[in-house]
């Protein structure tokens, strides 16, 4: 039997209880603060769920990460229950969340062993579509050739596009291209996964995200699009130019079994699956989740739970009471 029923419950679980954690500390501009209060109330969350975790996309290496690290075991790991390749970001924007800006989430995939790809923590180029435009879009193509195929996908001009672009030096000259293929840029300055992810949903208003940023966001994503039947293609790049940097990444990559540096990924190739989970829920207000409120009895939060066998995509919009006798839900 497939994990993705037995386990959705108690991811959407896994992500609520992080997302409050972090919520608590919104605008309070200790980013780490954010991030860590959120990592340890996932690691608490997960260690009783049914299931042999293994994460393999976290928190960094054994040794820089005291929790949620690559290779860490997490779940109950009894001989009975499923075994589950975990992928977490438990703060994804954290700066955003330190202060108070939209965007910030907390997320988590999980899939059949071997399921999502081990991608190493370092930069990915992506350019990331709806399910309209899925395979009109590769990353090698011209920024002009791209935004053309998917404005004929969605059946519309190019000037009626909306880009999502990180605001970042790097992107100078992409940003450059779009706004002479003509198209319209919304640059965020954190968060390209949630981006990702509404490229994917209509009535967002976004119609693609294109640029560099971090590969653990990456593989997240690939696994949302899933499924949500967007599009992606994608390729590990190094932090920083240059030939030496160039070299330790290639070597970095080699390490974990990557032959091909330059190798392109589409999200099947990031998220093969067959059995995929992906939960995530609103820590910050955002475009398709709100964030957590608070309240005199208790919290209540704004989820997305989406698995790729069952092919259901549910919006959860939870109470969570505190254990007072008077607590009051406001519908
Ligand atoms: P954090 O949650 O780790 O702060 O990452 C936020 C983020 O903006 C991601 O959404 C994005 O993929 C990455 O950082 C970009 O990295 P950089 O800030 O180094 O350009």
């Amino acid at each position: 039997m497939s994990f993705e029923g037995l386990l959705s419950r108690e991811f959407l679980r896994v992500v609520e209880e992080a997302a409050i954690a972090a919520a608590r500390t919104m605008g309070q501009g200790d980013r780490k603060l954010s991030d860590r209060v959120a990592v340890e109330a996932m690691r608490k969350c997960m260690d009783a769920l049914p299931m042999r975790g293994t994460v393999v996309i976290g928190e960094g290496e054994r040794d820089e990460a005291p929790m949620l690290y690559i290779g860490e075991a997490v779940g109950r790991q009894r001989d009975e229950d499923p075994e589950v390749d975990i992928a977490v970001d438990p703060l994804e924007g954290t700066n955003l969340c330190a202060t108070g800006a939209p965007g910030a989430i907390a997320v988590l995939a999980a899939a059949n062993k071997g399921g999502l790809l081990h991608a190493p923590d370092c930069y990915m180029e992506k350019i990331i579509v709806g399910p309209a435009a899925r395979g009109a879009v590769h990353l090698d193509a011209t920024v002009k050739d791209n935004l053309t195929a998917i404005a004929k996908r969605l059946d519309r001009a190019v000037k009626d596009l909306v880009v999502i672009v990180l605001d970042r030096p790097r992107h100078e000259k992409l940003i450059e291209d779009i706004r002479s293929a003509g198209a319209r840029i919304r640059l965020i300055s954190d968060g390209d996964l949630s981006a990702g992810i509404s490229a994917a949903i209509r009535r967002t208003n976004v119609h693609a995200v294109m640029g560099i940023g971090g590969a653990p966001e990456g593989v997240l994503t690939a696994a949302a699009l899933r499924c949500l039947n967007g599009g992606m293609e994608a390729r590990l790049v190094p932090a920083k130019p240059g030939d030496e940097e160039r070299r330790r990444f290639e070597e970095r990559l080699r390490g974990m079994g990557i032959s091909d540096p330059h190798r392109l990924y589409t999200e099947r190739d990031l998220a093969p699956g067959p059995d995929i989970l992906f939960a995530a829920t609103g820590v910050t207000d955002g475009a398709l989740l709100r964030g957590v409120r608070f309240f005199g009895h208790g919290a209540r939060t704004y989820s997305v739970v989406m698995t790729l066998r069952e092919r259901i995509i549910r919006f959860v919009d939870t109470v969570h009471l505190d254990g007072s006798p008077d607590a009051v839900v406001e519908f």
